[in-house]
């Protein structure tokens, strides 16, 4: 085993994905992975690379780190991944990758990407911060580009508090990450302190009931310095942090093993709330996912558009529902000046008019059939379907 692959998460998620553990990098977050797979093939000053519309900020922040510049595809309105459309309109001869997400867990119709990313000569790379263990045609989202990351983030498909995951799929490139990887920073002792405690913290306090509140609180108290956070001021304001290429402490680390041992349940569990959510979202007048039949996907947080989306939040947070809300605006989080990751209002208007209308339900294991139908009831009373 090397050095970066000695720790008893990395088998596990090897495993997984029925990969060698040296395959895997552990990453202080998702948009870390992304950063070192980008450098790994080169992506430079000069480059272009393409990614949704409708994603968090710290996905164009990584190629704008290199240097690159972001160009933005616009959504499906059903499946919130890029369409061929979008891709084709974001295209120009100086796009050298294609970032493709799986949004919500809902999995890229792969097979139009690869053609299409053949056809011009550029490699896939896929953002599965949201998706973990959904398929397209029975294969894992993840092993189709040239290299995959993942988040561990709070609420994302399996928590390392915060944390990411690079899984590559390239022997050139894997090389090149492993060069990168030699020369990566270490959580110091007290960030290592610090991380165990948000751990413990989170898992103690946050609740469906109490979770919106919290993340709030959390918000202030990393903006404050006084947690650390998904995301500094620096790289808001599209700065790179100097200790940016860091990679997973250990105690994000125990975390995700702990939470990995569960992951058949958690995904057999986030099937079953999603059909509670599909039969009883059509009985209450909405409308329910439309899924493709060659996609099995593992539902992270469950779309549904509303005509209400601002006030209908507000009072899910007084009544202690957890309901959310990704994204809010084209590069999520709200508040974020856009223009400096060069995206203007117009440029995905489909993106533009899910940020107004989406609303997203949870899928996980603190949600039980009796929670659901309360998220349920309470889009009953207070919502209105778009
Ligand atoms: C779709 C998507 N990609 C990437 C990221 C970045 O992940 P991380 O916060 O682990 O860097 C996020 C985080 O919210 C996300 O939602």
């Amino acid at each position: 085993m090397d050095e970066w692959n000695k720790n008893k998460m990395t088998p596990k998620l090897a495993a997984f994905f029925q990969k060698q553990d040296s395959d895997v990098f552990l990453f202080a977050k998702g948009r870390v992975a992304l950063y070192a797979l980008l450098k790994a093939i080169g992506i430079g000053k000069g480059d272009e690379v393409i990614c949704s519309g409708y994603t968090c900020v710290m996905v164009p922040s990584a190629p704008k780190f290199l240097g690159a510049v972001c160009r933005y595809a616009d959504i499906d309105p059903q499946t919130y991944n890029i369409s061929m459309h979008g891709l084709e309109k974001a295209y120009t001869h100086k796009v050298k990758a294609v970032i493709v997400q799986h949004t919500y867990g809902i999995a890229q119709n792969m097979d139009e990407i690869a053609a299409w990313a053949f056809d011009k000569g550029i490699p896939v790379i896929e953002d599965c911060c949201h998706a973990f263990g959904s398929r397209w045609k029975g294969q894992l989202c993840g092993t189709f580009g040239i290299g995959s990351f993942f988040s561990g983030q709070w609420n994302k498909p399996f928590s390392t508090g915060l944390g990411g995951i690079l899984l590559v799929n390239d022997d050139e490139v894997l090389a090149e990450v492993q060069a990168l990887y030699a020369s990566i920073l270490k959580p110091s002792d007290l960030e290592e302190t610090r991380i165990g405690m948000q751990i413990r913290v989170y898992n103690a306090l946050v609740n469906p009931r109490t979770v919106s509140i919290i993340t709030r609180a959390y918000r202030m108290l990393s903006r404050m310095g006084l947690a650390i956070g998904s995301s500094s001021n620096d790289e808001l304001a599209g700065e790179m942090p100097r200790d940016y290429f860091k990679s997973m402490a250990a105690a994000q680390i125990e975390e995700g093993t702990k939470n990995l041992a569960n992951i058949d349940k958690l995904i057999a569990h986030r099937k079953t709330i999603t059909g509670l959510y599909d039969r009883e979202l059509a009985n209450a007048g909405f409308q329910p996912l439309r899924q493709h039949k060659d996609a099995d996907n593992v539902i992270l947080r469950y779309p549904v558009r509303v005509a209400d989306k601002k006030e209908l939040l507000e009072k899910a947070l007084k009544k202690g529902v957890e309901i959310g809300s990704w994204f809010e605006i084209p590069l999520h989080p709200e508040g974020t000046d856009m223009q400096k990751f060069g995206y203007t209002d117009g440029m995905c208007p489909e993106a533009e008019k899910a940020c107004r209308e989406v609303v997203n339900l949870p899928t996980h294991l603190k949600i039980d059939e009796s929670e659901a139908v309360r998220v349920i009831d309470f889009l009953r009373r207070f919502a209105r379907s778009v």
